[in-house]
């Protein structure tokens, strides 16, 4: 058996990933998957709608060809299946807004290694304590974009017809929530987030038509008790800003504020059981360093003890999203 030979090519291709980035958030912001969908059929056309030269156009493009973005079928340009449903501007599904969320972050990822040396105590929340009403808007139009497909994925794979009232703790846009809420005219739900995301998501749930079922209150997931009542508790996408302790205290308490037989569901980027990956995961808690948060990340094996430790039982692990999202959910005994 002959070992395969060790070159440098997965090596300068991740050394050069940044450029991938940059080529998708350019063509994003750009519009160009939008004047493909809207007829631009060559390189000559999509230069006179995007306003570039005919030379960046190609160059732009060419790229987007070859990185499988766009496909050229009889020497006509067409968006890919995944671009042609997330990218086209005005579309449903429209998810630009989430491909660029994390892009403020851009220059500090090019000086990681400075955020890695840094020595000064972290602070809990790091960047996201001092946030206004507008931070959180702008934040939030991004996670809106990719969390109302989450959230009506969820209430596809949960069953929510015999339960009555959700908390989603650090709800952010209420996505979860509202989805629940058009499915189950029944449903009540409260959206739990810091004040100046309450707001946006108040906005977000009245654009929805929802407001007579979904509230949003204020509420500090690490001090503020938990409206009690509920029967569903959700935590999605907020774990890799903390450290373990605080999750295992949330876990407590919304254990505590749950009725008896409430089902809880956590959804989040988690590492395996090793720590050994997906390095996907592992970059959420990277961008804590940059943050100069006290966040990192966890495992499912982490959560499956916080559930069990707070007294839950039947907890199952598996995929929400596969490759991307991870699922813990447990129930409160009756
Ligand atoms: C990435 S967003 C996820 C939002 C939502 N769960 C979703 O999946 O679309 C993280 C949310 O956690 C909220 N959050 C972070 N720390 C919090 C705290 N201590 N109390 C309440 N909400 C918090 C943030 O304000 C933000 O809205």
């Amino acid at each position: 058996m002959t070992t395969p030979k060790v070159t440098t090519v997965r090596l300068q291709r991740m050394a050069r990933a940044y450029r991938q980035s940059g080529a998708l958030m350019a063509a994003v912001e750009l519009g160009l998957f939008t004047a493909v969908a809207n007829g631009a059929r060559d390189r000559n056309a999509v230069a006179e709608r995007l306003g570039v030269t005919e030379l960046n156009a190609d160059r732009i493009v060419t790229y987007c060809l070859g990185a499988g973005l766009l496909e050229q079928i009889d020497g006509a340009l067409k968006n890919a299946p995944d671009v042609e449903r997330f990218l086209v501007q005005d579309k449903t599904a429209y998810a630009g807004d989430w491909m660029l969320f994390t892009k403020p972050d851009w220059n500090e990822w090019g000086v990681l290694a400075e955020h890695l040396k840094n020595t000064d105590d972290p602070v809990v929340l790091g960047a996201y304590a001092e946030w206004t009403v507008d931070d959180a808007r702008k934040y939030h139009s991004a996670t809106y974009a990719i969390g109302m497909g989450a959230g009506s994925r969820f209430v596809k794979l949960v069953d929510l017809s015999a339960r009555n009232k959700i908390i989603d703790i650090g709800g952010g846009s209420g996505a979860y929530c509202i989805n629940a809420a058009k499915a189950h005219p029944h449903i009540k739900a409260v959206v739990l987030d810091l004040p100046p995301v309450v707001e946006v998501a108040r906005e977000f749930i009245a654009a929805n038509g929802v407001s007579a079922q979904v509230e949003a209150q204020a509420c500090d997931f690490t001090r503020d008790p938990f409206p009690d009542g509920a029967d569903v508790a959700i935590m999605a996408s907020n774990q890799s800003l903390y450290g373990g302790d605080f999750i295992r205290e949330v876990l407590r308490k919304a254990f505590a504020a749950l009725e008896p037989g409430g089902e809880m569901h956590f959804i989040g980027h988690l590492l395996n059981a090793e720590r050994t990956g997906p390095a996907e995961t592992a970059t959420w808690a990277l961008d804590q360093a940059i943050k100069h948060g006290t966040g990192h990340a966890h495992s499912v094996a982490d959560i499956r003890r916080y559930f069990e430790d707070a007294g839950f039982s039947e907890i199952w692990d598996g995929d929400f999203l596969p490759n991307m999202l991870e699922w813990v959910r447990a129930v409160k005994p009756a």
